[in-house]
C-alpha cells in the first residue's frame, strides 16, 4: 500500500488513544493491565487503514483486539478513525509481524487474523508472505493451543499457495471459502481492500486455520 507521508500526523501518533508504544518491555506479559480486563486477544496484522479491526472491536466487546501495521502513516489513519469515541477494547501496535515473540508469551494469542495481506507475487520473494511457513511458525508460539488464523484474500494463487504452507507448518484447516460473499457466511466484517475487490466483482477466498 503506498501512501503519501504525514510527518505531523506521524508525531503525535503515541499520543493517540489506543495507539501503544513501540517498545516491547512495555508490553510483553502486560496486556491484561493495558487493556485492564481478562480477555481473549485478537490481533489482526497488516491492519491498514483499520475498517476491519474497529469493527470487530465494535461487534465483540468480550474480546480485547489490537491491529498491528508496520507503516506510521498507514496507523495513524486507523488511530483516528477511533478518536472521537475510543473503543476500550481496542490498541494499536506499530510492528513488523517478525517481531511478534517480543512483544506475546508463548500461547498467548486466541486468533490472528490476516486480511488481504501482500501477495508477493514474485516467487523470489516469496519469503515476504505473511502466510510463508516460517512466519507460520512464529504464529504457531504466540498461539495457544487451538487458536486459530482466519485468513481473508482476492488473490487465487496466494490463497492456494497459503494453504500449502498451512499444511507444510502442520497446522489444520477448513471452512474454506472461494466465494465468501455467495458463501451465507455471516457477521463478516470487511477490510477496505475487501470493499474495493468486492465492488470490482472479484470474489473473495477465505480459510480457518487451526494451531495443533
Ligand atoms: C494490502 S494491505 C491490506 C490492508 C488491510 N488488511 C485491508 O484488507 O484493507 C497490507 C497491509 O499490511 C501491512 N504489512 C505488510 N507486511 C507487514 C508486516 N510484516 N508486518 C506488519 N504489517 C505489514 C502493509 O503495510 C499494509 O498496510
Amino acid at each position: 500500500m503506498r501512501m503519501r507521508r504525514n510527518p505531523l500526523a506521524e508525531q503525535n501518533l503515541e499520543q493517540m488513544p489506543g495507539v501503544l508504544p513501540g517498545s516491547p518491555d512495555k508490553l510483553y506479559g502486560h496486556w491484561d493491565e493495558i487493556f485492564q480486563r481478562k480477555a481473549p486477544l485478537h490481533i489482526e496484522l497488516g491492519m491498514g487503514k483499520g475498517d476491519f479491526i474497529i469493527g470487530m472491536a465494535r461487534m465483540h466487546p468480550d474480546i480485547n483486539f489490537i491491529g498491528v501495521e508496520r507503516v506510521a502513516s498507514v496507523q495513524v489513519i486507523a488511530a483516528q478513525k477511533n478518536q472521537t469515541d475510543p473503543l476500550p477494547n481496542l490498541r494499536f501496535l506499530s510492528l513488523d509481524a517478525a517481531q511478534l515473540e517480543l512483544f506475546f508469551r508463548p500461547g498467548e494469542v486466541e486468533r490472528i487474523y490476516l486480511n488481504f495481506s501482500d501477495p508477493w507475487p514474485k516467487k523470489r520473494h516469496a519469503k515476504r508472505r505473511l502466510t510463508y511457513v516460517e512466519m507460520l511458525e512464529v504464529y504457531k508460539k504466540i498461539l495457544k493451543p487451538g487458536g486459530q488464523i482466519h485468513f481473508k484474500t482476492d488473490g487465487e494463487a496466494f490463497f492456494e499457495f497459503s494453504l500449502t504452507q498451512f499444511r507444510e507448518a502442520g497446522m489444520s484447516f477448513g471452512k474454506i471459502s472461494r466465494d465468501l460473499h455467495h458463501s451465507g457466511f455471516e457477521g463478516n466484517v470487511m477490510t477496505e481492500y475487501e470493499k474495493r475487490f468486492s465492488e470490482m466483482g472479484l470474489p473473495i477466498f477465505r480459510c480457518e486455520v487451526w494451531n495443533g
